[in-house]
């Protein structure tokens, strides 16, 4: 058995998913809401006899890896070896190539990690640091200690000695950005002297970098931050996301400031559920991976004007995605910790009063541009529309069009033509309507692939081989469909039950490897689409889908042929065009 199915085996998939997702037992399947849409009638299946889960609201599907892979934003090899570990397996070092990598790596994980604890222990001895944290900044020595909060002598070398007497190579702490490397080959130096240390860790809590504050007011750069390393990718690491995740699980909703010390400070004062991007702008990366956690989004950036470029920035990245963006106003105070100093009321407040990103926005645009004058009705429209354009809810759309045609003193009619203008130019990313991306093998693609919107054939067939792999005694229904003429996608399975229509869908799955998720989840789709029906239904059911495919091919034949006749008439190919309009003759004749 290879490491994958090894770890599969061992662990009780509902077991690891109720871990997340609460689950009741409904026959031979567990459900619970969608963790990935906000809904209240269950549509979220956990099936332990397919060993898969499917979500019915967004379509997603796979085996439990996948799961650990979406709910913690982890790659493949990542969400195994977290899983592998739970399961108690110890999983074979990677095929070449990347092992020099891997192993390189594990360097790097465990020399920040160590560096951590050097922090933290200097921390402690040193009286003018822990009275920064615990005097200057407030904070008890729990969240220190939570945060794991540190204190970088004021040495060049100090760090450097102690990680290479620990047996740590010089060109791994410089790889991993805590040493720089002395000019003129005059050996390496510590990067942090004389800061307060914030380890930054990733989703699966191991220390990758460091944020590192002045004491004072020295005039120097007040925070430097680990620079990009192979653990370390700034646009992906999201300060305090592992201490906050249960948090922002459990209460539906995740904060998002600027700063790591708002982070702190809030979580200092009860408020655990805050991240922060730290130092850069909001990347697409870090919403999606907070965009998994909750659907709930409320940003806090300061109040400065680079604070409020941020807000836009965000609020633009988060247009396409399928979560709710909040802003939460400071009112005067200039961050989120300076509010939270006022009192902690203050704070409780500006987060109930957060303003929802559209209201926002037509707030922002009221205060810049003149409304009552035309060059600012079309400067105010130029900036609105995007967002009117990423409105998705027909409700919620209708809202805001007739909200801003008052607002200008313009018709709504006016506005839903830019509006449909700019809804044109926009690629549809489509999500999928069954979840076939998982690949299962170690080291392969890190990402699953892209997936495309399903054609009508498509989807019909999918409702057809439903119907087929959840209740065998309607194969039979298939006899009639003319393979030739079946979707790429689906060939390969319908041409198998065909020549096997009497096969358990274990044997079918040992036939299709490459499709096993794929197959399983259209067997469990069935088993819960169709379970009200009667056996009787079930085969009318079939058939019905049947005879919609044989139509809906036979469409897209008469399409193609009427191409190919005003084709052979453009090219003025008389004889050609004869035999085409006979055969679409007979096309016709069959209807
Ligand atoms: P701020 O200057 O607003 O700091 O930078 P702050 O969070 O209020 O910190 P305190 O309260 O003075 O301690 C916000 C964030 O921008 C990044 C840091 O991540 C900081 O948390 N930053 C700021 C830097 O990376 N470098 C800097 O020199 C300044
Ligand atoms: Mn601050």
């Amino acid at each position: 058995m290879n490491d994958v199915d090894e770890v599969k085996s061992r662990l009780d998939i509902v077991d690891v998913i109720s871990g997340y997702v609460p689950l009741k037992q409904t026959g031979k399947s567990f459900k619970g809401l969608s963790p990935f849409k906000t809904e209240k009638t269950p549509s979220f299946i956990v099936s332990p006899d397919k060993n898969i889960w499917h979500d019915f609201s967004s379509g997603k599907g796979g085996d439990v890896i996948s799961f650990v892979m979406e709910m913690e934003a982890l790659s493949f090899p990542e969400a195994l070896e977290m899983l592998a570990k739970r399961a108690g397996v110890k999983l074979k070092p990677r095929a070449s190539g990347s092992q020099v990598g891997s192993s390189q790596k594990t360097n790097l994980y465990n020399a920040s990690e160590s560096a951590m604890g050097y922090f933290h222990l200097c921390l402690s001895k040193n009286e003018l640091a822990k009275a920064y944290f615990i005097k200057t900044r407030g904070l008890s020595s729990a969240t220190i200690k939570n945060y794991k909060l540190g204190y970088a002598p004021d040495s060049w070398e100090s760090l450097t000695n102690y990680l290479t007497q620990k047996g740590f190579a010089v060109k791994d702490l410089i790889t991993a950005g805590l040493c720089v490397e002395g000019k003129q080959g005059k050996g390496a130096y510590d990067l942090f002297r004389n800061r307060v240390m914030f380890p930054v860790f990733d989703a699966q809590a191991r220390v990758v970098g460091f944020s590192a504050r002045i004491l004072g007011t020295e005039k120097t750069a007040k925070y430097i931050n680990t620079p990009q390393t192979p653990i370390y990718n700034k646009s992906e690491a999201i300060y305090g996301l592992a201490q906050a995740k249960e948090a922002i699980r459990q209460k539906d909703l995740v904060v998002v400031v600027e700063g790591n010390m708002d982070v702190v400070a809030l979580a200092n004062a009860g408020f655990e559920n805050v991240v922060a991007s730290s130092g850069t702008a909001l990347t697409e990366l870090q919403l999606k991976q907070l965009g998994r956690l909750t659907k709930n989004i409320a940003f806090c950036f300061d109040s400065d004007e680079a604070g409020i470029a941020a807000t836009l920035r965000a609020i633009e990245i988060a247009g396409d995605m399928d979560v709710k963006i909040d802003i939460i106003l400071l009112n005067g105070a200039k961050d989120p910790d300076e509010l939270l100093k006022k009192s902690k009321v203050a704070w409780q407040k500006a987060v109930d009063g957060a303003m929802y990103a559209p209201d926002y926005l037509i707030s922002f645009a009221k205060d810049k541009y003149s409304v009552s004058t035309a060059p600012g009705k079309k400067q105010f429209i130029k900036f609105i529309v995007p967002m009117l354009a990423s409105l998705k809810d027909d409700i919620e759309n209708q809202h805001y069009v007739k909200k801003i045609a008052q607002l200008l003193d313009v018709t709504e009619a006016s506005i839903n033509k830019l509006i449909s203008q700019k809804s044109n130019l926009q690629v549809s990313h489509q999500v999928p309507n069954t979840g076939s991306d998982v690949n299962g093998e170690q080291g392969v693609e890190d990402t699953p692939q892209e997936q495309r919107k399903l054609t009508r054939q498509e989807k019909l067939e999918q409702n057809l081989l439903e119907l087929c792999l959840a209740y065998p005694e309607v194969v039979s229904s298939i006899e009639d469909l003319d393979l030739a003429k079946t979707t790429d996608l689906h060939r390969g399975i319908f041409k198998l039950l065909k020549n096997t229509p009497k096969a358990k869908l274990t044997t079918l799955l040992k036939s299709l490897p490459k499709e096993e998720n794929y197959v399983k989840i259209l067997a469990l789709r069935g088993e819960q689409n169709y379970a009200d029906l009667s056996a009787h239904d079930i085969r009318l059911e079939a058939f019905t889908q049947v005879a919609r495919i044989q139509e809906v091919s036979r469409q897209t034949a008469k399409h193609q042929l009427a191409r190919e006749v005003s084709q052979a008439e453009l090219e003025g190919d008389t004889k050609k065009t004869k035999q085409l309009l006979r055969d679409y003759q007979a096309l016709l004749n069959e209807d």
